[in-house]
């Protein structure tokens, strides 16, 4: 089975993902907001610019050397050793074949055993059961709801 790995995000990385990228339903809570994604070099210039903060580290997912969706720890709390997980695979081709849970245990095991962290929070909004699926598969428990979101965590043992 092909593997993937998880490496730091780039500008040509993120140029190289986003080029290729497709928004997903699955993530919109009001669907008028829903658009097809639109390749803009200045406006993925403009993001990775802003999510290149002390407060988050971004991975692109990697298989055979090409980025195949982004992985977030943010919210990194240095104090508490808390973060919070957020995924997102590039596109139709590339999800339902593992390489999203595998990215997840990756970067739970990441932020346990090289940011010291003790707790990865994550939240999914309700109607998107296959995330749901997979953090639980991963080993997040769930945690609470409010009318939006459904709340996980793991806990380092
Ligand atoms: C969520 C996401 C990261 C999962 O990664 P993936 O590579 O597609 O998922 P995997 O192939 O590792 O695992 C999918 C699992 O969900 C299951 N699944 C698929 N659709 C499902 C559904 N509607 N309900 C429940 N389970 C579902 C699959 O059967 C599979 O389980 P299995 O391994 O036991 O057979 C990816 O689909 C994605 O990027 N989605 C769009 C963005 C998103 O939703 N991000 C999360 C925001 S919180």
């Amino acid at each position: 089975m092909e593997t993937i790995e998880l490496r730091k995000m780039t500008r040509q990385l993120c140029h190289r993902l986003y080029k290729g990228w497709e928004n997903d339903a699955s993530i919109y809570m009001d669907m008028t907001l829903f658009q097809p994604f639109v390749y803009n070099e200045a406006a993925i210039n403009r993001y990775f610019d802003l999510k290149n903060d002390f407060s988050r580290i971004m991975f692109a997912i990697m298989l055979a050397d090409n980025p195949i969706g982004e992985l977030q720890l943010k919210r990194i709390d240095r104090e508490k050793r808390e973060c919070t997980l957020s995924i997102h695979l590039q596109n139709d081709a590339v999800k339902g074949q593992g390489f999203g849970t595998e990215a997840e245990r990756k970067a739970v095991k990441y932020a346990f055993d090289n940011l010291g962290m003790v707790r990865v929070y994550a939240d999914t909004i309700i109607k998107n059961v296959r995330s749901q699926y997979v953090l639980e598969k991963v080993g997040f428990k769930f945690v609470r709801e409010d009318k939006d979101f459904r709340y996980y965590c793991i806990e380092r043992n």
